[in-house]
């Protein structure tokens, strides 16, 4: 037998549950992007470190005519370009490309199906142990629904193999895009699945430096304790990319920055950092804290949107001295698009941890840099006892969870430098993954990959995390609908953000790091 996947569930997640013996993994959208820049380099790399199952196989479904050769071909370049390490091993990727295969059908064609069918039994036969079956659903996203309908009508998803959950499906982001839709697609998915078959992706949630913020604050006992109401003033979330919308300009322009950043990576962010310790570090009792915190997220009510967040939207400006173009200019966008390329809210957590704790998250495209971090700022000492010597006002203790891409942790402090007069001088303990650990991190998918071969969901999203989040972010999404912005774009490409944000978090007294 494989072992009970709700016993690797128990492990880490982050691909140290049980490896199946045998594994065969279907990607629908196998001519798409995320096949070619993400999946298969993935798969690739967890290849040349020998961590996929003795017995592993990728039957790639798309609706192009392709061959298994020429499918081979293709990836064998998409690895070329996009894997970390390149085609590192020509010797790994023969092996590897004998274990490509493409099926060529449409989403709604039962034929398809059932030639996707044939070809997965086919590696049931002469094992002795059915491979575990995963489905990955890369496709355009109004495509879920129907996909996984379909695979049930062919026999490809049923909710047991002798007694345990071996088909899981892999469910791509977006998942909905408001909470109705998202509702939609739960009750769709659980009438075929049960929620144990089901991976809905996060790929921050794969990423190491995301996994640390659990091991830093649950490993070390010095944080905790200050950790809360009492020692912190308030917490910045910054998802910050340097990237415009690139080829995206059709998606994004129904998306925007809310959908495509705050719903997922930045409240998955959120929850890591505030949420009470898990009872065990199993997926239910990790996606029950996750739970909880969202659910004590304060509402903002639609009334209190125009004094709870600010949005934004990229005009023409100069990254790393490049001219680039402005979001109304990039292809694919409307001339007068109303699209939000840049928000930040402030959020607070309505329990006894967080109570009057501000949670300022932020994200935009076309920033003057890529960098996404937590930073916790803590009060002041009580009493400043050294203002009349210090040069400056005392700063505050900060502690920088930096996610990427400068990947580490740090924590500012005031040191006296050497010398007779009392001065006061701000320096911090850094910690940094490149200098420390050599190695560059896995990709998220490699890590979330392997934790779907093995069967362990703590790092993937539970169905009711996905619509709290949801109803969180409707209302500001709903009422920036409805009142369209005057005066986009406010911001140049390049920059930190409109002035409104700079405004709107003085207004309390706060101002946003630059870092
Ligand atoms: C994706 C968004 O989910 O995350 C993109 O759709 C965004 O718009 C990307 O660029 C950011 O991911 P990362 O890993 O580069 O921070």
């Amino acid at each position: 037998m494989y072992g009970d996947p709700h016993t690797h569930a128990a492990a880490t997640g982050s691909g140290q549950g049980k490896r199946p013996h045998a594994c065969v993994l279907t990607i629908f959208g196998a001519s798409g992007d995320l096949t070619k820049r993400k999946l298969i380099p993935a798969l690739y790399n967890l290849a040349l470190e020998n961590r996929l199952p003795e017995q592993f196989a990728v039957v790639g479904y798309a609706r192009s005519e392709s061959s298994h050769e020429s499918f081979r071909t293709k990836m064998r370049e998409a690895i070329r370009e996009f894997s970390r390490t390149g085609l590192k091993d020509e010797a790994v990727w023969e092996k590897f490309a004998a274990t490509l295969y493409y099926v060529r059908g449409g989403y709604d064609e039962p034929a398809g199906y059932q030639r996707l069918k044939e070809s997965i039994d086919a590696f049931d036969c002469g094992s002795r142990l059915l491979p575990v079956r995963l489905f990955y659903l890369a496709t355009p996203p109004e495509l879920y629904g129907a996909v996984i309908e379909r695979m049930s009508a062919a026999g490809l998803a049923p909710r047991e193999i002798d007694g345990e959950p071996r088909t899981r499906v892999i469910i791509e982001k977006p998942f909905g895009t408001d909470l109705q839709t998202a509702q939609d697609l739960n009750h769709r998915v659980h009438e075929t699945l049960d929620e144990k078959q089901v991976y809905r992706i996060d790929h921050y949630l794969g990423k190491d430096t995301v996994q640390n913020i659990m091991v830093f604050r649950f490993a070390n006992a010095v944080f905790e304790p200050i950790w809360n109401r009492r020692y912190v003033d308030h917490v910045q979330i910054t998802a910050a990319e340097s990237v415009g919308v690139e080829n995206r300009g059709g998606y994004y322009e129904e998306a925007g920055v809310v959908r495509d950043m705050f719903q997922n990576h930045l409240l998955q962010l959120l929850c890591l950092t505030a949420m009470e310790p898990p009872v065990a570090l199993s997926a239910a009792a990790v996606r029950d804290e996750k739970g909880k915190l969202l659910q004590s997220v304060r509402p903002v009510a639609p009334e209190e949107v125009a004094g709870a967040a600010v949005r934004g939207q990229y005009g023409p400006g100069k990254i790393n001295g490049k001219d680039v173009v402005g979001y109304r200019q990039e292809p694919g966008v409307a001339k007068q698009s109303a699209t939000v390329t840049y928000a930040a809210m402030r959020l607070f957590i309505d329990n006894w941890r967080w109570e009057g704790v501000p949670f300022y998250l932020r994200s935009g495209k076309c920033m003057a840099k890529r960098v996404t971090e937590v930073a916790i700022q803590f009060k002041r000492p009580p009493l400043l006892l050294f203002k009349s010597h210090a040069v400056g006002a005392v700063n505050p203790n900060v502690l920088v969870m930096r996610i990427q891409p400068d990947e580490g942790v740090s924590l500012t402090f005031e040191v006296k430098p050497p010398g007779s007069d009392m001065v006061i001088k701000p320096l911090s303990l850094d910690f940094n993954y490149q200098q420390s650990f050599g190695s560059s991190s896995p990709e998220a998918y490699e890590t979330l990959l392997e934790d779907c071969i093995e069967g362990d969901s703590t790092l993937f999203t539970r169905h009711d995390w996905v619509e709290s989040a949801w109803s969180l972010m409707d209302p500001i999404i709903q009422v920036w609908n409805l009142s369209k912005p005057k005066f986009f774009p406010n911001y140049d490409a390049g920059g930190w953000g409109p002035n409104e944000a700079d405004e709107f978090i003085q207004r309390d007294g706060r101002g946003w790091r630059k870092p």
